[in-house]
């Protein structure tokens, strides 16, 4: 047989997904490890699905119906402060996982280099590749929020670089990129003619004082930049794949024929409930904002009341980003060793890039009494690790894993 393509053969499956698999099945298991809301999608989103549904279910325009376009428009002229043409400028995709696909598929030839924060949104490398581009990690700081540099990023430019990829608020760390950080990479992606793919899927999960700032509204960026967005973390409707890209009309305008190759059109009566949940009562979102605030609160006490862990009180998105280096286990070890010995889940940070290595994220979309559960097992899973650290320090003789915790 010929061999498959090293496209496929280079698209890596995430140890999330591992871990996720690992699960299903298992009794007592308290899952940190995947990042999707644990709310049912708003009653009134659902109800104009189910109205959807007694009409006639074709297919839509390739850009998304009307309606939803219009809703997108208004949206993001409400939130982010920028005008876009619901003819021209806006393209609904299946989530925001195909609009970075669609958003790459666009701009980029093979061989080409996208820059990407190490360590970043997992799915991103894996995107890159897909496109059969070259992702070019960008190395960050925890003390600065794992956010670009401005030296980094300039040293990461080449010939081949044609997008930055930037997420805020952002997944693994919680970080949502300040304004002046934005104008720096504006001035870098303007002096190198650079595309941005500005993913802001967590916009709307922000806490206490955190604004958010949106890098298209700097000039000269609009034209450069697509914000890709979508329902499923501030609606919890992960499971309806809807999202939409913004962007200048130029390019946009290539993409309705390309998602005639991928999928025709979105799924319709979800693209029904998606204008509904732009349109509708956004109180929904600020209550479960609300809740996301309180469960922030709660697991970034528990955790850094924890001796050997500590982690940032991230101000936005619905993840802590715990750094773990004081245990002396690998990401991947420190996972595979909680889940085996106190049925919790978590996400090593070695998927996230080298860089998070040192890390695990804990997704705290789950109730409060699992969190309380959760990091409580967290907490007798790494005092156990410690006892036996310094009982090996002190030199006597060495219990086996399974015994600990
Ligand atoms: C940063 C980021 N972008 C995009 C996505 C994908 O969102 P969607 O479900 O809309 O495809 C996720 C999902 O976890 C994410 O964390």
């Amino acid at each position: 047989m010929k061999p498959i393509s090293t496209t496929a053969a280079n698209t890596p499956l995430s140890l999330i997904r591992v871990i996720f698999n690992q699960i299903i099945g298992m009794d007592d298991v308290i899952s940190f490890a995947v990042g999707e809301p644990d709310f049912a999608t708003p009653p009134a989103v659902i109800a104009a699905a189910r109205k959807a549904l007694d009409g006639r279910i074709g297919y839509t325009d390739n850009s998304g119906v009307r309606p939803l376009r219009e809703a997108v428009d208004a949206e993001f002229r409400r939130y982010d402060q920028i005008d876009y043409d619901p003819s021209t400028e806006i393209m609904v995709t299946n989530g925001a996982m195909e609009g970075v696909y669609l958003t790459l598929a666009t701009l980029t030839n093979p061989g080409d280099e996208v820059l990407v924060t190490d360590p970043c949104y997992a799915n991103y490398q894996g995107a890159v590749v897909l496109n059969q581009c070259t992702p070019v990690s960008v190395p960050t700081r925890e003390e600065t929020g794992f956010c670009f540099e401005e030296d980094s990023l300039r040293q990461a430019i080449t010939e081949r670089t044609k997008v930055i990829m930037i997420n805020s608020p952002a997944n693994p760390t919680g970080t949502t990129a300040s304004r002046e950080n934005l104008e720096m990479i504006a001035r870098v992606a303007i002096e190198n003619d650079l595309y941005v793919l500005f993913d802001e899927v967590y916009k709307h999960l922000l806490y206490g004082d955190q604004e958010f700032f949106n890098i298209a509204r700097i000039p000269g960026m609009k034209e450069r930049t697509f914000c890709v967005d979508s329902v499923s973390k501030a609606y919890a409707m992960t499971g309806w794949r809807v999202g939409f890209i913004c962007g200048p009309q130029e390019i946009i305008g290539y993409m309705p024929a390309m998602q005639e190759c991928l999928l025709s059109c979105v799924n319709s009566p979800a693209q029904t409930a998606a204008a509904c949940a732009l349109a509708g009562d956004q109180s929904v979102v600020e209550t479960m904002r609300r809740s996301y605030e309180r469960r922030r609160d709660l697991i970034v006490d528990a955790v850094n009341a924890i001796e050997g862990l500590h982690c940032p009180t991230p101000g936005g998105a619905f993840y802590v980003f715990v750094n773990i280096e004081a245990t002396g286990l690998s990401s991947r070890d420190f996972a595979m060793r909680l889940l085996a010995e106190q049925k919790v889940a978590v996400a090593p940070g070695i998927d996230f890039g080298a860089l998070g290595e040192g890390h695990i994220r804990l997704s705290y979309a789950t109730s409060e009494e699992a969190i309380v559960e959760g990091v409580r097992r967290i907490g007798v899973f790494v005092a156990a690790l410690l006892e036996q650290s310094s009982r090996d320090r002190a030199g006597r003789p060495k219990q086996p894993a399974a015994l600990l915790g």
